[in-house]
């Protein structure tokens, strides 16, 4: 891979007071785990967590079930000459170390390879000095293997090395205990442990094997299984050992702990090197696909790559029970819990490169049907209706109280009931899915029943009052205004969302006859129920200002106080926090793309030009971006207008969510809607990637320094590439 320097991503000298954001920057992961940045001799102030797809459970006390963090397989420890390695010492005579000296300390992922190294220079009491580097990768040939390999250096002395490498049954999400029955045993060179989640029940093993340079003995303590080994290097000379470990849960098959043991006891002396060559050659593979190259911009160029790797090492290949979480695998935010983020934002990347991801991540929600249906019920209507918030039940997960604060208040959460968008948000990447990839099968038997039950529920929603259809207390993509009525996003995709449902029956119809019979039966599409969507999509309340030209918000919008957000510059957080959630209520100011969101979607079947102009410039003024989701929608939608400056910002600002931490909240994990975006932002926004008559083509609209971006993309199963240069560079 070409100019190593844009596929890397590093961290030197040693940041302590940045641990946490280092740790989800730092994850890796291959779609089936994710394990943080932690360090292998742990330090305090570390939240290390390795996080597997689905293993969901609710602890005692809590209100909703979460990601469960699994037991932690990272700790090595190492000692020179008997002096701990530790990047804590705080020798003041670095000649002299007491408790030993770190001279030097870097960290890089590797995105190609997706693999994190590290390099520390330590000098031990006794004056030797060592240079040890560290390796780790989560395979993508075997995901069911992780791998570390310590390679040290006598660069002074012939110093005396003795290593410990520890599997630790107790791991904690914060103040959250969710595993039970834990048990830590060692024998011979393989240490295993093994846990079982309290509430849902879901048994994890793990077992890992030493490769050393010479014998290993096994040691337990309580809910630790450790493997040791010494060994002592020549002046000059230098070692490595392995360890490799293995990891399953009741979720794969029936013996975890059989499987984790047999694939680490089988393994030889040189399976570190096979199994990072296999890894390699996934990624290879993979970037061929997804890789977006950027000429003339580095800073971005670096940036979209750590965003596709992050996505990628959190979507699921082997899998159609799971789902991406609104901060990957990479933190303990959000709980794990899948939002709209993960259609509207991080699924267009896998439909249009990795169909068959796409096409997992929707047969999740297929599969979750029966949750839907039920909270459609519970709301006393037909249909289905997905959770705002989802984990593996397909119940309702939102929480309706955030945690208390200082003082005790909490504030009340509307999302789980009135964020009812969802419902076309997943149509909608139901629909482009089938676009992009021409999918009839998976239409034919799973996309058809989202897009028609999602549909049915709208049907019996929508209110007949005013000689029109409206929809009351509804919180929409702006999530600073609850319980308002008739949210023109919401609204309007309705409308969409009801139209498609019968383009996509008269298809049924036509090519799966037997099919279109079923799902009528089963979902009531009697006559009269179409004849009912008929009469919404004709007179759908779709609120719009006729003498500005502009969309309206939602009713009553322009009559808040007007608060320009420019004033409150510069800040970190958003402004909700400095101006209080009461008085944001009955502003206009807006958390995120709301208005913007909607033209993004449906480009120019939202409106005439004029009106996408002067929708543009009103809500951009009132918006805070107090959401992640916001910046890169805005750069696309910015780029789409023709307003360069405003895209070129917005992507920027999308950009340094996740790398330079711009809302102070990445220790909780990776933005996957926001890096989601910013692959939108360059490849709709920016090279205007659209269906034309003759199947893909791209219309540019390129940053003026800009001078080449090219990418790939697979429609109906050829793949298409692009290479869009700037004819002014
Ligand atoms: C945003 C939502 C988003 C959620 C998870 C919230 O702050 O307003 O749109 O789904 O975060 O990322």
């Amino acid at each position: 891979m070409s100019n190593k320097r844009l596929w890397q991503i590093s961290e030197s000298p040693f940041q302590p007071e940045r641990l946490r954001h280092f740790e989800t920057l730092f994850a890796i992961g291959n779609g089936y785990l994710s394990a943080r940045g932690a360090f292998e001799e742990a330090y305090p102030g570390e939240t290390p967590a390795t996080l597997v797809h689905g293993i969901f459970n609710r602890a005692a006390g809590k209100p909703v079930p979460e990601l469960v963090n699994v037991p932690n397989w990272l700790p090595i420890r190492i000692s020179i000459d008997g002096t701990p390695f530790s990047m804590q010492a705080k020798a003041r005579d670095s000649l002299k170390p007491e408790g030993g000296a770190l001279l030097g300390h870097g960290r890089t992922l590797d995105l190609g390879s997706a693999t994190l190294r590290r390099q520390a220079l330590f000098r031990a009491e006794s004056g030797s000095i060592v240079r040890i580097c560290f390796k780790r990768f989560a395979s993508l040939a075997n995901v069911h293997l992780l791998a570390q390999r310590v390679t040290i250096e006598a660069v002074e002395g012939a110093p005396h090395i003795s290593i410990r490498a520890a599997l630790h049954a107790d791991a904690r999400n914060h103040d959250a205990c969710h595993l039970g029955s834990k048990l830590a045993f060692a024998d011979g060179d393989v240490a295993a442990v093994t846990a079982t989640t309290s509430q849902s029940g879901y048994a994890i093993a793990l077992a890992s094997r030493l490769f050393s340079p010479s014998k290993v003995q096994a040691a337990n303590c309580d809910e630790m299984a450790a493997l040791s080994s010494e060994f002592q290097l020549e002046s000059g000379g230098s070692a490595s050992f392995d360890k490799l470990t293995a990891i399953y849960s009741s979720r794969d098959l029936a013996e975890p702990l059989d499987a984790a043991k047999r694939m680490v006891g089988g393994a030889s002396a040189g399976a570190y090197e096979a199994h990072r060559q296999a890894h390699a050659d996934c990624w290879r593979d993979t970037w061929s696909k997804c890789d977006v190259a950027i000429e003339g911009d580095d800073r971005a160029q670096l940036a979209i790559r750590f965003a596709i790797y992050h996505l990628l090492i959190a979507a699921p290949r082997q899998d159609d029970d799971v789902s991406i979480g609104a901060k990957t695998l990479s933190g303990l935010g959000y709980k794990g819990h899948v939002f709209w983020d993960t259609e509207l934002f991080v699924l267009p990347l896998m439909t249009l490169t990795q169909p068959s991801i796409a096409r997992n991540l929707l047969t999740y929600r297929h599969r979750r049907l029966s949750g839907a249906r039920r909270k459609a019920r519970e709301f006393g209507y037909a249909g289905a209706l997905f959770p705002w918030e989802s984990t593996d039940t397909g119940l309702e997960t939102t929480p309706k109280w955030t945690d208390p604060d200082a003082d005790g208040a909490r504030i009340r959460i509307w999302t789980g009931e009135t964020e009812q968008h969802i419902n076309s948000d997943i149509a909608y990447a139901v629909l482009q899915y089938w676009r992009w990839t021409g999918d009839d099968a998976f239409m034919r038997d799973k996309g058809a029943e989202i897009v028609l039950d999602t549909a049915v529920f709208w049907g019996e929603r929508a209110e007949r009052k005013r000689g029109r259809y409206e929809i009351s207390r509804q919180i929409g993509p702006d999530e600073y205004h609850e319980n308002i009525d008739n949210s023109v996003f919401t609204n309007r995709l309705v409308q969409w969302h009801l139209s498609q449902a019968i383009a996509l029956i008269g298809w049924l119809r036509e090519k799966a006859p037997d099919v279109a019979q079923r799902l009528s039966a089963a979902l009531d599409l009697s006559p009269s129920r179409l004849a009912a969507w008929r009469d919404i999509i004709e007179n759908m309340h779709i609120p719009f200002d006729d003498e500005k030209q502009i969309h309206v918000q939602f009713d009553g919008f322009f009559d808040l106080e007007y608060i320009p957000v420019s004033k409150y510059q510069p800040r970190i957080g958003g402004i909700w926090g400095l101006l209080g959630h009461e008085r944001i209520l009955q502003s206009q100011v807006i958390k995120q793309a709301d208005v913007v969101m909607l033209m993004a979607l449906l480009g120019d079947e939202a409106g005439s030009a004029e009106v996408m102009r002067n929708n543009f410039n009103t809500y951009y003024q009132r918006t805070d971006h107090g959401s992640s989701l916001s910046p890169a929608i805005h750069a696309w939608v910015a780029a789409r207008l023709g307003l360069a400056d405003i895209a070129y910002e917005m992507f920027e600002r999308a950009a340094a969510i996740d790398l330079e931490d711009n809302q102070g909240n990445v220790a909780d994990g990776i933005h996957a809607a926001s890096c989601g975006g910013l692959w939108q932002a360059i490849v709709f926004g920016f090279c205007g990637l659209h269906i034309g008559q003759g199947g893909p083509a791209v219309d540019p609209k390129l940053p003026k320094h800009w001078r080449r971006v090219s990418f790939s993309v697979t429609y109906r199963g050829k793949a298409h590439h692009f290479d869009v240069v700037n004819p002014a560079v």
